[in-house]
């Protein structure tokens, strides 16, 4: 199959809103949502969930992007007798965008049959774009009403495609088979689980900046949200901006004259220690093809900015840091900027290093994206911190890519009703962090 970057597919089929069939809404009790748990691997740095499918409740973990537009996982090993894969020019087929019919030559089983609807699936970590057969079966997910992991429900004929070994191949950790988007999109994760409930169209996410001490959590339907040990509901700690829509898709597969489906905000400024960092402002906005803007991104490890910016930031950084008397050592690739990690103080939210803050809209104000501490340096080695932010290079689609690592231990809300973004300050402050415990 194709793997270009930008295949312009035409659109066969006439674009048919996309529901299921309601269910009771009085199933959930009212202030409850759906919770999933993060993990991270600390190898491979990449966040994953984990979920139960099909009628013999399948485990299966899969990494978490922000920018996926469905879910798809291998289904070799998978086995369910009520599994339903979806043929060619059906009417569930045109629903999800089928765009070819997939045949298989091998024995007959979840992911191949004959005459199947093919959607697409991408594999972002190596570019790997193909059609796969589209399938559903019963998702297994739990309730939560912000503090505790409550009881399970089934979600009838969730939809996601069903991975070959090609596809799989380059996916990063030995212990995830599959990828669950999150994209402002009908078959996302995160659309597929409000809908079936009726639950507000809204999902957070707490990452955990590692596992060893409990696990962060995705949120499908509202808050509140608990991050114990605090006795804060964290959903009064949200600072709002809007999202903003990129008009020109930046997916793999894109429809003719379509935005993009991934998140993107409207950087203002950024500033270190309450300083502006001076680069050409026009990286912030898209042009006429959707290059530029900043997005945010679960699979970018660190914030990748584009060369220009970054080149500022560094130096200016740098500056910032020798007023702290804090000590530059060798750099250690491929971060730009490295310290004697004994030469910075000790605070709440981890080294004392300069702050970054990101400059956004607010409501008639402008906000703040506070990054410090933990949220931008890494240890690479004893006594070594770096600024954990890359070199994205001179010609990036986008400008600004937000990364994992300054996204972690804080709540981060998206409202796909409102396009609004919500974040909170670093859970940090709170004594707090993305990785806790739940009850079960
Ligand atoms: C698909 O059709 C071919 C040719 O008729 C056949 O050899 C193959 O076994 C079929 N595949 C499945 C999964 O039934
Ligand atoms: C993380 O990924 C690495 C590299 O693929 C793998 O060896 C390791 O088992 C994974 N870690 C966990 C906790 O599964
Ligand atoms: C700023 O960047 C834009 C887009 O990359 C470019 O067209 C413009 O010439 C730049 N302006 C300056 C002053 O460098
Ligand atoms: C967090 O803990 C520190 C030290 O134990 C304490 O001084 C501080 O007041 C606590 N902060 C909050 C918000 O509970």
């Amino acid at each position: 199959m194709a793997s270009s970057q930008s295949l312009t597919i035409l659109l066969f089929f006439s674009l048919v809103t996309f529901s299921f069939a309601a269910l009771d809404p009085n199933k959930l009790p009212k202030n409850t949502a759906i919770h999933f748990p993060i993990r991270k691997n600390d190898t491979t740095l990449q966040y994953y969930t984990t979920f139960q499918i099909g009628e013999s409740r399948t485990i299966i973990d899969a990494l978490i992007d922000l920018g996926a537009e469905s879910v798809w996982f291998d289904c070799r090993s998978y086995i369910s007798s009520t599994y339903k894969r979806a043929s060619c020019g059906s009417n569930r087929c045109q629903k999800a965008k089928g765009s070819v019919c997939v045949g298989c030559n091998s024995t007959p089983r979840p992911g191949c049959s004959n005459n199947t609807c093919g959607v697409f699936a991408y594999n972002p970590f190596r570019e790997y774009l193909t059609a796969q057969e589209l399938g559903e079966d019963t998702m297994i997910v739990s309730s939560t009403d912000g503090r505790s992991v409550l009881i399970d429900y089934d979600v009838p004929k969730f939809q996601f495609s069903c991975a070959d070994a090609e596809i799989i191949e380059g996916l990063p950790g030995d212990d995830t088979i599959g990828l669950v988007g999150l994209a402002r999109t009908q078959f996302s994760l995160a659309s597929q689980i409000s809908s079936s409930f009726n639950l507000a169209p809204k999902f957070a996410l707490c990452l955990p900046s590692s596992s060893e001490n409990g696990l962060g959590d995705i949120y499908v339907g509202g808050g509140p949200y608990y991050m114990p040990p605090s006795p804060q509901d964290q959903s009064y700690s949200l600072i709002r901006t809007p999202l903003v829509v990129n008009p020109v898709s930046t997916g793999p597969v894109s429809f003719e004259g379509a935005p993009s489906d991934e998140y993107f905000i409207s950087v203002q400024d950024i500033e270190i220690s309450g300083k502006r960092v001076s680069f050409n402002s026009s990286l912030l906005s898209f042009d006429k093809n959707g290059v530029g803007g900043t997005k945010i991104s679960t699979i970018a490890p660190y914030t990748t900015l584009h060369a220009s910016i970054y080149k500022r930031l560094v130096k200016d950084y740098v500056k910032a840091a020798n007023l702290k008397k804090m000590k530059r050592v060798t750099s250690v690739a491929p971060f730009g900027a490295c310290f004697d990690s004994r030469t910075a103080s000790k605070t709440t939210t981890g080294p004392g290093v300069p702050d970054i803050d990101i400059v956004l809209p607010g409501n008639a104000v402008l906000v703040k994206l506070k990054l410090s501490g933990s949220n931008l340096m890494v240890e690479v080695k004893k006594n070594v911190i770096c600024l954990a932010i890359i070199d994205g290079g001179a010609e990036p689609r986008t400008s600004i890519v937000l990364g994992g690592h300054q996204l972690e231990n804080r709540l981060i809300e998206f409202d796909l009703s409102t396009s609004i973004l919500g974040f909170t300050p670093s859970l940090l402050l709170s004594n707090t962090s993305c990785s806790h415990y739940r009850l079960f």
